[in-house]
């Protein structure tokens, strides 16, 4: 499917049909969400694939109980770590580029030593902010793929991050940030409505 179209075509599904989905189409959502931009290729996110009914059924259930939740054959559980921006973390991100030529050992310095570039020296909470927005990148991407493959979508944000924390038995430096249940659709919504361009958009100066 071509790009634009996917864009246009790709509005959140809450309505699923009773069908399996195909290994290699959840695979090809996840390497959309691995090709995603980081910042400092940090790549902060995790995702925890669950197809079992039972732990979905747990799930949803501490997510708050969105029916959609629960509602598709595959639920993405949509995490962050703050591993990725400790000096070591984001060190050894900065540290990838530099054979690919996108980075250099000097520039790699700078950026550890400098708080407009490196997180950590702002501590947690500011970490914490840029891995879940990192995080909000892949899932952006990952959504784009669901379509490509034929399938449908919800970003699920409302839920209590705690309860799925524990519900799934996580380590401490990881933090549930969304959900993403895929399926195969059983509605064909109409586009939801945007604001006009002319309201979100200027042209070289705002107002
Ligand atoms: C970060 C984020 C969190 C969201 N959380 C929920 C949610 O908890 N429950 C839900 O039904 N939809 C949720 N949505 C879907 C939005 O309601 C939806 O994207 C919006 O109404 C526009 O509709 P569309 O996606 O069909 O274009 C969320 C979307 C985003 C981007």
């Amino acid at each position: 499917m071509e790009l634009t179209q996917a864009i246009q075509k790709r509005c959140s599904i809450r309505r699923f049909k009773d069908k399996p989905v195909e290994k290699e189409k959840i695979i090809k959502i996840l390497e959309a969400g691995q090709r995603a931009p980081s910042w400092g290729n940090t790549q902060p996110w995790r995702f925890i694939v669950i197809t079992d009914k039972a732990k979905m059924a747990e799930v949803a259930q501490a997510a708050g109980g969105q029916p959609q939740a629960a509602g598709a054959p595959v639920l993405i559980v949509c995490c962050a770590t703050t591993d990725d921006f400790t000096k070591k973390g984001h060190g050894d991100a900065l540290e990838s580029l530099i054979p690919v030529g996108a980075m250099t050992k000097e520039l790699k310095d700078i950026v550890l030593q400098n708080d407009v570039f490196a997180p950590y020296l702002r501590g947690d909470a500011y970490m914490t902010i840029k891995a879940g927005e990192q995080l909000m990148i892949a899932v952006a991407y990952m959504t784009l793929e669901v379509v490509n493959q034929g399938l449908g979508a919800v970003w699920v944000g409302a839920i209590t991050p705690k309860e799925i924390h524990k519900a799934l038995n996580l380590p401490d430096n990881v933090f549930v940030h969304s959900l993403l249940p895929v399926g195969y659709p059983d509605e064909d919504p109409k586009p939801r409505p945007r604001k006009d361009l002319n309201k979100i958009v200027f042209w070289e100066k705002y107002g």
